[in-house]
């Protein structure tokens, strides 16, 4: 599958491969818990998401992004080729699940208080792969 997403270089000059190298394991880990903090009490997503699995799913986002971003291979390790767009089929992503998700996901780049440039790359990447995920209309 073409991912359009693998090459992204942003205005500030740090390319995807450096993030990981720029906020570490901690990082990511600290990004991601902030972001599942918020999904069992959210209208939208909290019904979506495995209740008995969430440190399962918290745990998965993790290990894709610690790959994506220059880090050691182990979601694809373990989980294989990401295929995002078919993993997503399940759920139904319109236009409402995918602004919930960013915004969720916003709050938690503001909480984990990131270097600028890393959470630049980071906030676009999100935003980019949230709206190439949906796959439903309204
Ligand atoms: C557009 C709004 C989105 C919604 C509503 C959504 C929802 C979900 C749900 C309900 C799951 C299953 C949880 C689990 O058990 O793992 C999931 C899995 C996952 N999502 Fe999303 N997601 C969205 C966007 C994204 C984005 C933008 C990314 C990439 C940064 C992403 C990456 C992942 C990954 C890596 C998994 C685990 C796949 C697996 O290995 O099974 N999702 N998502």
């Amino acid at each position: 599958m073409a991912r359009s997403y693998d090459r992204l270089v942003t205005g500030n000059g740090l390319s995807d491969g450096d993030v990981y190298g720029r906020i570490g394991e901690d990082g990511f880990a600290r990004l991601v818990a902030a972001f599942y903090a918020q999904v069992p009490g959210d209208d939208v997503l909290g019904p979506m998401y495995p209740k008995d699995d969430l440190p399962g799913a918290e745990l998965r986002l993790r290990e894709f992004l610690v790959g994506r971003f220059g880090g050691p291979p182990r979601y694809e390790e373990s989980r294989g080729h990401p295929r995002l767009r078919m993993r997503h089929h399940p759920f139904r992503l319109d236009q409402r699940a995918r602004d919930r998700w960013v915004a969720l996901m916003d709050r938690a780049l503001d909480q984990a208080a990131l270097p600028a440039d890393a959470e630049l790359v980071l906030r676009e990447f999100f935003h980019q792969t949230a709206t190439f995920l949906m796959n439903t209309p309204r």
